[in-house]
């Protein structure tokens, strides 16, 4: 069994919590996230859904688009919950490398189990960074 930090385990309650407010009425499919910024800041996101298919976003977008907004960029680890331990899509995890290799990445299912612990650069490796586009 995997043991579970504390600090971590707060963090994986609040992205359950924020689940509640997923808006997800095509798909069915509740993601909750929740950010922890190295100030030890939370910043909460869930998928919102459109009738424009497409224009849909994902939690963990929201999660770091909220952040992001507010000034913080600086991440330390960000927990993502949904019923069966699906794990961060592509485009998030390009978002998410942007600020960081590093972050940690934690996948856990409704019940608040941790699944995988892993980095964002473990789930995207040979990323495209910043340093690609910067003179
Ligand atoms: N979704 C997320 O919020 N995060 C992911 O990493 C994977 C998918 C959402 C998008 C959509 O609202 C629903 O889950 C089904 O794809």
């Amino acid at each position: 069994m995997v043991q579970i930090k504390q600090d971590y385990k707060q963090l994986i309650e609040l992205a359950n919590e924020a689940r509640r407010h997923a808006y997800a009425p095509y798909s069915n499919y509740l993601v909750g996230a929740a950010l922890q910024t190295k100030t030890g800041r939370v910043y909460t996101g869930v998928n919102i859904e459109n009738a424009a298919y497409p224009t849909g976003i994902c939690a963990e977008r929201v999660a770091v688009f909220k952040a992001v907004s507010e000034g913080e960029r600086d991440f330390e680890v960000i927990a993502v919950v949904t019923d069966n331990g699906g794990s961060p899509c592509g485009a998030c995890r390009q978002v998410l490398s942007e600020f960081g290799l590093d972050t940690v990445v934690l996948i856990t299912n409704g019940k608040g189990k941790l699944l995988r612990e892993i980095t964002v650069g473990e789930l995207l490796p040979e990323a495209f960074l910043p340093k690609h586009v910067q003179k």
